[in-house]
């Protein structure tokens, strides 16, 4: 295992007075502080000795039941047997790697993709082949070519993409489930911002998508004919057990608060043993006290089940205006050769600079102007992508987004006067040196 020079260049943008546009956080000023104390102080009144207590490695089956229960209202008739509860998204996929994942496997991803899951999984010793994305997320026609590759599984992040910002439209959707179903190759769904639209209509997921297009669908063999599982009895609420080609993934980090290291994975029940087994090995199970008061949280204060939506409503007021104040500001700041996405949700930005600039040699310009991001190599399995960045826009306040984009376009716009201040030759050789 490496580390990477670009983690320990954005360690030095942690203290305060760099305006920090690097790392996915959430604004601390939305974390709902009293229903947590409130939520904390009831789960030690009533469950006291249980929430300091072992507990079973599936996770609380009160929380399993409420989380199938959200999928039921997104149109997945799941189990909670279908719902294995871990410490954060990023354990999901690292159980998922250490089930899935053979020395020598390839893993099919969105190009860019998030960076978390690629240092997962090279531990594993994964391979990796990319399908690169545009304004409507994967770029579906170029699928099948790396279907023929034979990839373990594919890694898609449909909503609001990090590090692209960009959505997965219904139509690729629909053929992504197709192309899945036909070379027989499964889906891990990664969705921690699918919550944070800020406009536009909630799209299904590929879960969602899958159950209805693979039910029933005529021609395939008995194993695969129904997406619900026959072979199993239904549990004891009568629920039938979701099978199917897409392995779900979601968390509280972003929708209540990262330091609770609560997540989730919806997937068919052998997959769900098969990461219970491994998670045994790893932490024995998620915190039970902060499964607890999520619970407590979820289900338990004056407004009940609403607390979540009414604490989402506010998420996404906060962060659409930080959104537009840094669109805005781009537009004002940022020389016209530089390109950016433009996010319908979630937390991040992707901009693309002229061919020739260098972002990760830029980085150290932008952190001396004390603003900092993350040079889009890191996002890009094979190490290319020189001249892309992720911008973060959930954290900073908008005053300090506003001055952090105005470093930022004196940054650029410096050095592409100094591009284009050279000889041609001296051009030519920083383009080749960069690509
Ligand atoms: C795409 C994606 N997956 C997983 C994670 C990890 O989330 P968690 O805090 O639940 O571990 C993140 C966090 O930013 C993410 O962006």
């Amino acid at each position: 295992m490496k580390g990477s020079a670009i983690r320990e260049l954005l360690k030095l943008t942690e203290s305060p007075e760099i305006i920090s546009f690097g790392g996915g956080m959430p604004a601390p000023e939305v974390f709902p502080v009293d229903a947590f104390r409130a939520a904390t102080e009831r789960v030690l009144l009533k469950q006291g000795k249980q929430a300091l207590q072992y507990s079973a490695t599936e996770g609380y089956r009160p929380l399993r039941e409420w989380i199938a229960k959200k999928m039921a209202t997104y149109g997945i008739e799941s189990a909670p047997e279908n719902v294995l509860i871990t410490s954060g998204s990023q354990q999901a996929l690292d159980l998922l790697g250490k089930v899935l994942i053979n020395p020598g496997d390839l893993i099919l991803t969105e190009k860019p993709t998030y960076l978390g899951a690629l240092q997962a999984w090279r531990a594993y010793q994964a391979e990796f082949t990319t399908v690169p994305m545009d304004q409507d997320g994967l770029q579906v026609n170029l699928l099948e070519e790396a279907l023929t590759a034979g990839p373990k599984f594919m890694y898609i992040l449909p909503n609001f993409h990090n590090p692209g910002g960009v959505t997965l439209s219904l139509e690729r959707r629909r053929k992504l489930i197709e192309f899945s179903d036909r070379y027989g190759v499964p889906i891990i769904e990664d969705d921690p911002y699918g919550e944070l639209r800020y406009e536009g209509d909630h799209l299904p997921p590929l879960v969602v998508i899958d159950s209805e297009q693979c039910r029933n669908r005529p021609g395939r063999s008995i194993e695969k004919s129904s997406y619900y599982d026959e072979s199993k009895p239904a549990n004891g609420n009568g629920r039938a057990y979701m099978r199917g080609n897409v392995i779900y993934l979601s968390t509280f980090s972003k929708t209540l608060a990262p330091g609770l290291r609560l997540a989730w994975v919806v997937a068919p029940v052998e997959v769900i043993e098969r990461c219970t087994v491994a998670k045994q090995g790893m932490d024995l199970h998620t915190a039970t006290l902060n499964q607890l008061i999520a619970h407590e949280i979820l289900t338990g204060g004056a407004d009940g089940d609403d607390f979540l939506k009414g604490h989402v409503r506010l998420i996404r007021d906060v962060y659409r205006e930080r959104r537009d104040v840094m669109l805005t500001a781009m537009e004002r700041h940022f020389p016209p050769q530089v390109k950016w996405s433009y996010p319908a949700g979630g937390l991040f930005l992707w901009v693309t600079l002229p061919k020739y600039l260098d972002a990760a040699a830029l980085l150290t310009e932008a952190v001396a102007r004390k603003v900092a991001y993350v040079p889009g190599s890191a996002f890009h399995p094979a190490g290319d992508g020189h001249n892309t960045l992720r911008l973060n826009f959930s954290f900073c306040n908008p005053e300090k987004i506003n001055e952090g984009i105005s470093r930022l376009g004196e940054v650029f716009s410096e050095a592409i006067e100094r591009h284009e201040g050279m000889s041609t030759e001296d051009a030519f050789s920083t383009l080749q040196a960069t690509i």
